[in-house]
Parts: structure tokens; C-alpha cells; sequence
């Protein structure tokens, strides 16, 4: 394998990751929802409202592929990475990994599971003990899970630091005497450790030098080449994801609005919010279109999960809202072979629909009444993954693979 420098430097980023449809799904998330209560003060402690931190959120993720979740703070990134590796226990919802769904196990039922789903933290400061030294952070875990025999546990931790790019004679030194993208390497040695087949990878470069983030990414690459792990990769921004993930998931207050592959996210996003969030990075959307990007600027806050908006959520924010929007919630609709977006009035910048993509397939009128000379439809791509037929939105007829 390529590895990498083991001193921290200035690291291009390599090409981009290419999709490998051909491989079967290793998760399969289905209508995840993750509402925590919020309990009243005093003696009697009553449920009095919940956080809706993750709203019934589906996807699929094929073993040794990438998938990007992006958004703004609070969206509900961490909670779907934290219900994946089942540091919680969703609301409803189910979550296959490899043919069994997690969602409803017990903690002794997933002890099975827990080595081969691991999780990156963001802080590699804060998710490191400092009073262990690097060879019990990565070793410990080897001998709990019976990885190999105690007389090798050194060996295999010293060459799991030499995998990630850390001299194998520091396993003796501890967490303050790393740098940051150091320590972070840390942390991706003890997951490795457990020799994953899914790494849940929770911002994993944000509290990183930027000049250091690439190198990070390009172990990552090489890490997931070499194992074949599939990565749930988890971003503030869409720049980060690009390389690395050739899928990429939109959340907006505990939902996705829009998924796809990179070509339709980055080059042909039919959402507000991702355009928006796009028009944040011009660089990015200019270099792949080649066209001027107007500045699309986002007011106000991510409203609270708590009493989200009614109909879509993005609705108080939204620069095009209509009347159907406030009513309606927008289904997550699939409109390419691998694209879908939740908007009634799903367009490029720039081309939007005057009326409602959705409304025949939902049998509202274009205010989101009940049209009684309707009938709804079955919304195509409605569920994890992709179905081989999907409303063309430029005709609005149905297409096909
Ligand atoms: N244990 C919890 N109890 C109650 N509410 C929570 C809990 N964890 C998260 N939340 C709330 O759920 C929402 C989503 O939080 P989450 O951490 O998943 O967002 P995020 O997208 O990861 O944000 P960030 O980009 O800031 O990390 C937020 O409103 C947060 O306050
Ligand atoms: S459904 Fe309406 S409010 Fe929501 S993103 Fe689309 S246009 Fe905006
Ligand atoms: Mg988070």
C-alpha cells in the first residue's frame, strides 16, 4: 500500500473515487427516526415535546462504496452516524448491515456487529484517552475482541500505526505528543483495528489544518482500497465529500432532501438548499460547469427540530416557496438513475417550474389541496436505493435506465 508521509505537510488530494454499482448493498436504512424526548423539571419528569433530530431517513450504501451526508449544523448528521453504529437506539426504523437488521438488537445481540462497524470521531483531541499511551488506545481493543493472540498484540499494533503512516516506535508515547492530523490517525489505526467492513467517519478532517485534511482523505482512499471498507462519510460542506465520495447525501433538519450520484449533485442539484450550499463554494460548481455561479445566501438559522416547519422544512428559508410548500411535504422523489430530490419545485438554478413537480403524483392541486379529479401515485425511488424507473422531469414522463 501507499503510505503516506508521517509528518504532517501540504498533500494534494488525488482523483476522485469512482462508484462501484456492481456491489451488493452493506446498509440498508429505512425510515430511520430518532426523536429524543424532552422531559419537564420538577419531581414528576413527564415527556413534554421531542427533538426530531432524524426524521425518517433512507439510503443505501454498497459494500466498499462512499456515501457523502452533508449539511448545516443540527441537521442531524451525528445522530444518523450515532444510530448506524447504534451508539443510540432509534425510534423506528430499521438499518440492515449485511443482512441483519441492528435497529432492534440488544446490546449483548450487537456485540457481534460492533468490530465491523466502527466509528471516526471529529475531535482527535478529545476522542483519544491522554492518560493511555498509543499502544493501549490501539491495543486495547485488539484484546477485548479476541483479534489476536496477547503475545502479538504489539506486533499487530505496530504495524497497524505503520499502515496509517505513524513511525511503529511511538506506540509507547501518548496523544498530547502527536499533532492534530496525528492524532487523528490515531484513531482511524483503532478503528482499523477491528478490521471493519463499515467506517462511519463523523467529520473526520473539520478540526484539522486545512493543509493536512487532504492527507487524511488520501489515507482514508487508501485504507478503503486496501480493505475494502465502506465509509459513511460526514461533512459540513460539499467540498470536503467531492473526492471521496462519488454518492452524496443532502440532510435539512433530520431529513434528506436530495441524493445522488456526484455528477447529479454537483453538476445538476435540483434543490434549493444544495444549490445554496453549493453556491457557498463557487470554486466548486464553477470548475466543474464552467458557468458564473450567483451567490445564493441562506437567511436566518436551521429552525428547531423540536416544532420543525409544516410541509417541507426548508420552507422558511426557501428563496422559492409557494403556497403548496407550507402544506405538503415534498416526497423524496427519484428523477434520474441515480437522483432524487425532495422538492415540489425541483429544478435547476435558474429553470424552475412554475407549477408543482409532484402534485399529480400526490393528487393535490398547486396549492396542495386535495384534487378530488387526482389519484396519487406510487412515488418513484420512494425507499432506499434506486428504482430502474423515475419521473422525467423534463418531459414528466417516466423514465428509464
Ligand atoms: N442526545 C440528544 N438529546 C437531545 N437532542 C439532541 C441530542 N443529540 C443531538 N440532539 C439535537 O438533534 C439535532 C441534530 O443534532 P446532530 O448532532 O445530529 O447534528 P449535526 O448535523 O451532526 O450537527 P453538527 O454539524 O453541528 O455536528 C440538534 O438539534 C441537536 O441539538
Ligand atoms: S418544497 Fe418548496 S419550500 Fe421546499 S425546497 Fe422546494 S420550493 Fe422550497
Ligand atoms: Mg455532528
Amino acid at each position: 500500500m501507499n503510505t503516506p508521509a508521517p509528518s504532517d505537510g501540504v498533500v494534494e488530494a488525488r482523483e476522485a473515487v469512482e462508484l462501484d454499482p456492481s456491489r451488493p448493498p452493506l446498509l440498508t436504512v429505512k425510515d430511520l427516526r430518532m426523536h429524543f424526548p424532552i422531559h419537564s423539571s420538577g419531581v414528576i419528569r413527564r415527556t413534554i415535546g421531542h427533538v426530531k433530530a432524524v426524521d425518517g431517513v433512507s439510503f443505501e450504501l454498497r459494500a466498499g462504496n462512499s456515501l457523502g451526508l452533508v449539511g448545516e449544523s443540527g441537521c442531524g448528521k451525528s445522530t444518523t452516524g450515532r444510530l448506524i453504529t447504534r451508539l443510540y437506539e432509534p425510534t423506528t426504523g430499521s438499518i440492515d448491515f449485511d443482512g441483519t437488521d441492528l435497529a432492534p438488537l440488544t446490546k449483548k445481540q450487537l456485540t457481534p456487529f460492533r468490530r465491523d462497524v466502527q466509528m471516526i470521531f471529529q475531535d482527535p483531541y478529545s476522542s483519544l484517552n491522554p492518560r493511555h499511551t498509543v499502544g493501549a488506545i490501539v491495543g486495547t481493543p485488539l484484546e477485548v475482541h479476541n483479534m489476536v493472540p496477547k503475545d502479538k498484540v504489539l506486533s499487530r499494533v505496530q504495524e497497524l500505526l505503520e499502515i496509517v503512516g505513524l513511525n511503529p516506535e511511538h506506540y509507547n508515547r501518548y496523544p498530547n505528543e502527536f499533532s492534530g492530523g496525528q492524532r487523528q490517525r490515531i484513531g482511524i489505526a483503532r478503528a482499523l483495528a477491528m478490521q471493519p467492513k463499515l467506517m462511519v467517519a463523523d467529520e473526520p478532517v473539520s478540526a484539522l489544518d486545512v493543509s493536512i485534511q487532504a492527507q487524511v482523505i488520501n489515507l482514508l482512499q487508501d485504507l478503503q482500497k486496501e480493505f475494502d471498507i465502506a465509509f459513511l462519510f460526514i461533512a459540513h460542506d460539499l467540498a470536503i465529500v467531492r473526492h471521496f465520495c462519488p454518492e452524496i447525501a443532502v440532510m435539512y433538519l433530520g431529513k434528506i432532501v436530495e441524493i445522488g450520484d456526484r455528477d447529479s449533485i454537483y453538476n445538476s442539484s435540483h434543490h434549493p438548499y444544495t444549490q445554496a450550499l453549493l453556491s457557498a463554494a463557487p470554486d466548486l460548481r464553477q470548475a466543474s460547469t464552467g458557468r458564473r455561479v450567483e451567490r445564493i445566501r441562506l437567511e436566518g438559522d436551521v429552525p428547531s427540530p423540536i416544532n420543525p416547519p409544516s410541509g417541507c422544512h426548508f420552507r422558511t428559508r426557501c428563496p422559492i416557496a409557494k403556497d403548496i410548500c407550507s402544506k405538503v411535504e415534498p416526497p423524496l422523489l427519484q428523477i434520474g438513475e441515480r437522483h432524487k430530490v425532495a422538492c415540489h419545485f425541483a429544478g435547476e438554478t435558474g429553470n424552475v417550474p412554475e407549477t408543482p413537480v409532484t402534485s399529480r403524483l400526490l393528487g393535490v392541486d398547486e396549492f396542495g389541496a386535495p384534487d378530488p379529479g387526482a389519484s396519487p401515485a406510487e412515488v418513484p425511488g420512494d425507499g432506499p436505493g434506486y428504482a430502474d424507473t423515475w419521473l422525467d422531469l423534463k418531459n414528466n414522463s417516466l423514465g428509464r435506465a
